[in-house]
């Protein structure tokens, strides 16, 4: 008789052990590169990203995504990172404020433009403010200060005044 099995221990051949199904793998592109996750399904992205990728500029905010601070792009909208499990992203495509500049290292215009109105403080919540402006220009190319201020992201170092002029001047570099 197997050690286990006389000590009273479940064994796989008691029927006692169901073996982990084999996992499919979630395929996914992040800033334009293929990428297969075989781990658990359940995994928000926002930790996909961070520990595994090593894409560290998304930050966790709140546990429901509460300040925006874990933003990014799923198929072009703006969309929590924390809230999203991997099993919900296979066959799309994320971009991270990694993937905003162009190919050849050229700044995205709203990059530019918090650069321009020194719209970053001490730059944790940066990230998420240029997915949530990129994807608001997207929708509406002139934002006005409403629209703006509707957005989920808070500035704990203050810096939404600004924050509201680059996104209006990046929405006139764009226009
Ligand atoms: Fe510090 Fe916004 S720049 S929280």
């Amino acid at each position: 008789m197997p050690q286990a099995q006389a000590q009273g221990l479940p064994t796989a051949t008691t029927g006692d052990i169901t073996p982990e199904p084999v996992r499919e793998g979630i395929d996914l592109i992040v800033n334009g590169e293929r990428f297969r996750h075989t781990g658990d399904p359940l995994m928000p992205l926002l930790w996909y990203l961070r520990d595994v990728l090593r894409l560290t500029g998304t930050k966790p905010g709140g546990a429901h995504g509460e300040g925006g601070s874990d933003l990014v792009l799923v198929d072009g909208k703006a969309a929590s990172a924390i809230k999203r499990p991997m099993a919900r992203l296979a066959g799309t495509r994320v971009t991270t404020v990694e993937g905003l500049a162009g190919d050849d290292g050229r700044l995205h215009p709203l990059q530019q433009a918090f650069i321009d109105e020194d719209a970053i403080g001490c730059g944790y919540c940066t990230a998420g403010w240029l997915i949530a402006g990129v994807d608001l220009l997207a929708r509406k190319p002139k934002p006005t200060d409403e629209d703006i201020d509707q957005l989920p992201n808070l500035c704990r170092c203050g810096c939404q005044t600004r924050v509201r002029r680059a996104i209006k001047r990046a929405a006139g570099v764009q226009a």
